[in-house]
């Protein structure tokens, strides 16, 4: 098959389409998301069983607030449900679980169960399974410039700096970038992290997205060809940011 995956360790996730796909079959949006939610288990499932390094999930959008009240409570409900119905089999997984995002409103118990889980799986070294909630991009990178400054006043912040400054800091570039639902936008969603993602569009809604499309795409990684701006496919960011420096430094000698 000539399919190369080792360089495939970080995939995100936009879940999107559970209103529509509610709507199609004339239920409400919450039905979408009740059934959503129950797709988000098998998806980890098999991210852990491929053996990806780090799942990013965005699960409520910054944006996702101007939504009527009754949904955005549901959408409260679920993830507690959530970590209810999958603390035990993230500690057996030894997965490290973490929420970033502004979870300030959401209920005490709910915050609670958070902590709780991020404390108990910290030093975890399975997969890095990472809910986004209450989160955008945008507002991520302006906390953590301001954050650096007011650490830093007067310096100059770096690509380095602002890693160090992140929800999660330096946390791993996303290799790909799945979108369920057929929209084909990034929607404020990692925008530092995916830099250099490779994006999957699928017009399946999330409520019926499965793991065996989930492999699908994972496997279609494989055949692309990632040459970060350079000329050779088989270059890493790495390999090319050093390839970078040595050619600027020779034509300056
Ligand atoms: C987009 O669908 C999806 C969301 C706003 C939330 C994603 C949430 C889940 C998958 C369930 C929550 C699960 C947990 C564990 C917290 P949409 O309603 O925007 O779909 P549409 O584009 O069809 O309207």
């Amino acid at each position: 098959m000539g399919l190369d995956l080792q360089n495939l360790k970080h995939v995100a996730i936009i879940m999107d389409g559970n209103g529509r796909w509610a709507g199609l079959r004339s239920h409400s949006r919450v039905w979408g998301h009740i059934r959503g939610s129950d797709i988000v288990s098998s998806i980890v499932e098999e991210a852990d069983e491929f053996g990806l390094k780090a799942l990013t999930l965005y699960a409520f959008s910054t944006e996702n607030w101007s939504r009527p009240l009754t949904e955005v409570k549901v959408l409260f409900k679920l993830l507690k449900k959530f970590l209810n119905r999958e603390r035990e089999r993230i500690l057996k997984n030894k997965i490290k679980f973490k929420v970033i995002g502004d979870v300030s409103e959401l209920p005490l118990k709910t915050k609670q169960l958070i902590k709780d889980l991020e404390r108990d799986t910290r030093n975890m070294e399975g997969l890095e399974l990472t809910f986004c909630f209450g989160y955008g991009a945008r507002k991520e990178i302006i906390d953590g410039v301001n954050q650096f400054i007011k650490q830093n006043p007067g310096k100059e912040i770096t690509e380095n700096d602002l890693n160090d400054h992140l929800y999660i800091p330096k946390m791993r570039d996303v290799d790909l970038l799945i979108r369920t639902g057929g929209d084909q936008r990034i929607s404020n969603f990692l925008l530092w992290q995916a830099a250099y993602a490779e994006l999957y569009f699928t017009p399946t809604k999330w409520p019926e997205f499965t793991r065996l499309e989930f492999r699908e795409i994972l496997e279609d990684f494989g055949n692309r060809e990632r040459r970060f701006g350079q000329v050779r496919a088989s270059q890493s960011l790495m390999e090319s940011i050093e390839q970078a420096q040595k050619n600027k430094s020779q034509l300056r000698n």
